[in-house]
């Protein structure tokens, strides 16, 4: 696929949802991109990702998980092919995708997460829908298997927007789109009835600045779904840890649901609930065999893990929604 590739129908789409500050600012910055340079393997994903088997999957479930096409729907050569092509994006983090034959087992239950915050959310159907720090899309394919009108993730992570390539080669749908760009590059759209996002606050450096970016993105009264990694404590309790946290160099503010809750009010959301808090466990974040590298069970204390190692509250991950 080539890189004009990645972003066709887009425009259209934009137009066809009245999402106006976008379709005026977004082709300079997409062209701006693809002027940029690129992550050193960036042309080897891309090779692989040209190589993929075509296929007509028999079977696409997106509501109860990310299955794509049975065994059957691939002749062994192309069962193998694609066996020996997906390692090459590795590692693969967020997931799992059940692809034909292949239990591409991600180093997260992604489906975990989703299954916690789906009975809390407005329902979804006819919705436009943002996911900023998208990863490589896992909640996008979800968030259209609930019926999402239009899905557009924001990730600036090259290898991730390599992986949700690899998925839209089969899936091919018109209505979702990842754009590689950072949330703080986003034109204003006051567009979106849904705006998640999972996963991205404690990376940024400033985040009430954060939360209003997410905010200029909803339209009056739409949702924000927001999960962070939190500490117990009241509403004054905020981390700002050293130099790393669980082995991570750029994690800034790690505050409590409470202190969290406070900040939303602050940036002017309303209807401000916590709908889930839950403790990540080794089950959840793992190393497999498609991500090789460091998990959580390296970054916790290992006499106590309760602790990270370098002795801060283990990750707690916390669910609120708001409305603009
Ligand atoms: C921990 S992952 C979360 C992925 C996914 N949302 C999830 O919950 O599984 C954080 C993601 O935020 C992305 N990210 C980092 N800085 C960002 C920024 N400025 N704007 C948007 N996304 C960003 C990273 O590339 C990464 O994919």
């Amino acid at each position: 696929m080539s890189k004009n590739a990645l972003f066709s129908g887009f425009y259209q789409n934009l137009l066809d949802h009245q999402i106006d500050e976008w379709l005026e600012t977004m082709p300079a910055l997409l062209n701006q991109w693809q002027k940029q340079s690129r992550h050193g393997d960036f042309a080897n994903w891309q090779k692989t990702i040209k190589n993929l088997p075509f296929a007509n999957p028999s079977l696409l479930d997106l509501k109860h998980s990310v299955t794509i096409g049975n065994p059957d729907d691939l002749s062994r050569g192309e069962q193998i092919r694609l066996e020996k092509l997906l390692p090459n994006l590795m590692p693969w983090r967020k997931g799992p995708y059940q692809l034909f034959n292949i239990n591409l087992d991600t180093e997260w239950r992604s489906d975990w997460k989703w299954d916690r915050l789906l009975p809390h959310i407005s329902p979804l159907q006819g919705k436009k829908v943002l996911d900023v720090g998208c990863g490589n899309g896992y909640h996008m394919w979800r968030m259209l298997g609930e019926e999402a009108d239009f899905v557009v993730g924001a990730d600036p992570t090259e290898l991730f927007v390599a992986q949700f390539q690899v998925m839209q080669h089969f899936i091919r749908q018109n209505n979702i789109h990842l754009i590689p760009l950072g949330v703080e590059t986003l034109p204003e759209s006051n567009a979106f009835d849904t705006v998640f996002s999972m996963g991205v606050l404690y990376h940024r450096k400033s985040p009430i600045d954060f939360l209003q970016q997410l905010k200029a993105q909803l339209k009056p009264g739409g949702e924000l779904v927001l999960e962070t990694i939190v500490i117990p404590g009241d509403e004054h309790q905020v981390l700002v840890p050293g130099e790393r946290y669980a082995k991570m160099r750029n994690v800034w503010f790690i505050p409590s649901s409470k202190a969290l809750m406070h900040w939303l009010e602050r940036c002017g959301f309303k209807n401000i609930k916590l709908v889930d808090e839950t403790a990540t466990s080794l089950q959840e974040q793992r190393k497999t065999d498609w991500m090789q590298n460091e998990s959580l069970a390296d970054f916790l204390d290992p006499t106590d893990n309760s602790k990270t190692i370098e002795g801060y509250p283990a990750p707690i991950r916390a669910v609120l929604i708001a409305n603009k």
